[in-house]
């Protein structure tokens, strides 16, 4: 999908941001542009501090870029854009258990929807492997165990596009692969628009249909890859061994700029 078609679900067209320091600005973002297609699942690499969290910020509405613009289906973004957004800081809230915490965003909804999600949230739980802990606390909670409960917080958001900063970051291998396995899972059966942040250029390969790497501060795209291979086979294909290989040299080349 070209950028500027209405056609996309999420579009960043030419963003830029910067921020004050006592030293004067310094910029952040250097015009981003992409355009995600309905259904479609990018994920976003980059060195840290290139601007990842901040373009998501953005896109999200969070923080106004300074130029630029962001659409939702063609259109600039409504008082209330239809994404879910799980920040890179999981931002449980601590007076509510893990139960209470990923049914926020229905019950700010309405008590129906609450009510309504509760099934679907009950067997997320399980499939994350959190039951047991519905009633503790997020600080009885472990980093990873936390990170699995704003991924779910997100999911039961019901939003068409997902925005995911480092939703895996604190979690051991086995862990994230099951979790990729129940991501992909729930994209395929309700087809939303991911863009997916990580650090992890095999994590990048695995999920996504097409990924973008972003360049060391101020951000910029250096870089598109399309994955036509089925996410089934990409493990066992020498075609993904030398896409990571790309991958790698693309991101080590802007780290030596
Ligand atoms: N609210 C803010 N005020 C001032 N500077 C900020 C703010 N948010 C981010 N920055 C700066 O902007 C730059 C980009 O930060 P950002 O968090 O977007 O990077 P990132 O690519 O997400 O990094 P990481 O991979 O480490 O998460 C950094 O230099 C950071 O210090
Ligand atoms: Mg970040």
């Amino acid at each position: 999908m070209n950028a500027g078609t209405s056609a996309a679900a999420l579009e960043a067209v030419a963003l830029t941001k910067s921020y004050a320091s006592r030293a004067g600005t310094y910029p952040v973002l250097a015009g981003v542009t992409l355009a995600l297609a309905p259904g479609e699942f990018v994920g976003v690499l980059g060195p840290s501090g290139g601007g990842k969290s901040t373009l998501l910020n953005i896109l999200a509405g969070l923080e106004p870029p300074d130029g630029g613009q962001v659409r939702i289906h063609g259109r600039p973004p409504g008082a209330r854009p239809p994404i879910a957004y799980m920040q890179q800081k999981d931002l449980l809230l601590p007076w509510r258990t893990l139960w209470d915490n990923v049914l926020l965003g229905p019950e700010l909804e309405s008590p129906h929807d609450r009510v309504r999600l509760e099934p679907k949230a009950r067997e997320l739980v399980r499939q994350f492997r959190l039951e047991g802990f519905a009633d503790h606390y997020p600080a009885q909670l472990s980093g990873g165990m936390r990170q699995r409960t704003a991924l779910i917080r997100t999911l039961l958001c019901e939003r068409n596009i997902l925005l995911l900063d480092e939703p895996f970051g604190a979690l051991d291998a086995l862990t994230r692969r099951r979790l990729h396995r129940h991501l992909l899972r729930v994209w395929r059966e309700f087809g939303q628009t991911v863009l997916l942040v990580t650090h992890d250029v095999e994590e990048a390969i695995a999920l996504s249909t097409r990924i973008v790497v972003l360049s060391a501060r101020p951000g910029r795209i250096v870089d598109v890859f399309p994955l036509d291979v089925p996410h089934e086979l990409r493990e066992r294909t020498g075609e993904t061994l030398r896409l990571k290989q790309r991958i790698l040299e693309v991101l080590e080349g802007d780290d030596d700029a």
